[in-house]
């Protein structure tokens, strides 16, 4: 019998908050045959003659790339503009409403899109004809890496006992944090959450009080401190982010960060503090915040671990949305 769970309905994905947790299982569970696939290097042809339009307004490393290999992988095309907000007529004034009916008309079958501003994506999905996958919009959400992020947890065994789970530094600008906490909530709704949040930021960088209600609606436990280095002894999972200085527009206000948080830097000296089962989570890109001396470190998970799952889970994504046919006999 398949250990693939109901098939269901996916079409655009714009927010970690709208997942059931039986969603969540079956795109966890298509991750992981996307996984023994490529582990043998498996060609999958499951999105052959399908095109991918990848609109990127800010830039992007792993979100992109993991998205063109998962479409190559697939077997599918991409199409794209890495820096749609310079080279496309968005330059002009055009609206990414105008954008998508355009690209759809040209037959494109999904937009995997990122926006600087909060909740254009969602916009855009509004009139959209074909799918549209949120890649980050602004310092509003990311529900591709709150996915990836909750996979790798949960296959690091974050839900075997009860664990502690650090987020550690910019908790106010990083998306990646709030879809983080959403995807936690949606994952435990109505069940026992075996995992303790400690977040720890420095006061003018601490989660935004929106999430801390909803983690408290949904019961799920949580603590606030500034102290990092008490949060580093307790963690089974430490995350740490970096500073979103691109959401600070003042020139002092990005010095004064900056100072502030050389204090959040994790280093070799930690090292000793942390227990010896942790582990070590990013979803980079990292500046100073994490320093490479860490990188050779076992509890370190975050590359190539934590980012190699992040093509995985869009694969998982990708093939979910476009051929359901392919889920449901699995
Ligand atoms: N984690 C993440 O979103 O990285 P990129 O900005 O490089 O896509």
């Amino acid at each position: 019998m398949s250990s693939i769970p109901d098939v269901f309905p996916l079409r655009h994905i714009l927010s970690a908050s709208q997942f059931t947790r039986e969603q969540i299982e079956t795109i966890f569970a298509v991750t992981d045959q996307m996984r023994q696939a490529r582990d043998k290097r498996q060609a999958l042809d499951l999105l052959s003659g399908r095109v991918i339009s990848l609109m990127f307004y800010e830039p992007s490393t792993r979100t992109s790339q993991s998205f063109q290999y998962a479409v190559t992988h697939l077997g599918a095309r991409f199409v794209g503009s890495k820096n749609a907000g310079e080279f496309s007529s968005a330059a002009k004034g055009e609206t990414v409403e105008d954008t998508v009916r355009t690209i759809a008309s040209y037959d494109a079958d999904l937009m995997v899109m990122r926006h600087k501003v909060l909740g254009s994506v969602a916009k855009a999905a509004e009139v959209s004809p074909i799918p549209i996958i949120n890649a980050g919009d602004g310092p509003g959400e990311h529900p591709t890496q709150a996915l990836l992020d909750l996979y790798t947890l949960l296959r690091l065994g974050a839900d075997r006992e009860e664990t502690t789970l650090v987020l550690n530094g910019d908790l106010k600008y990083g998306r990646t944090v709030r879809s983080l906490c959403r995807i936690i909530i949606r994952y435990w709704h109505g069940a026992p959450c075996p995992i303790r949040l400690v977040l720890c930021a420095p006061d003018a960088f601490r989660m935004n009080n929106d999430i801390l209600a909803e983690l408290r609606r949904a019961e799920i436990s949580f603590e606030e401190t500034a102290d990092m280095e008490g949060a580093l002894r307790r963690a089974d999972f430490f995350y740490q982010t970096r500073l979103q200085l691109e959401r600070l527009t003042d020139e002092e206000e990005k010095r004064r960060a900056n100072l502030v948080a050389t204090d959040f830097r994790l280093d070799d000296r930690h090292l000793a503090l942390m227990r010896p089962s942790a582990s070590i989570l990013h979803p980079l890109p990292r500046v100073n915040e994490l320093s490479p001396e860490l990188d050779a470190d076992p509890r370190a998970k975050y590359l190539p671990y934590q980012t190699r799952n992040g093509m995985l889970v869009r694969m998982a994504l990708l093939t979910m949305i476009l051929r359901p046919d392919y889920v449901a006999q699995l």
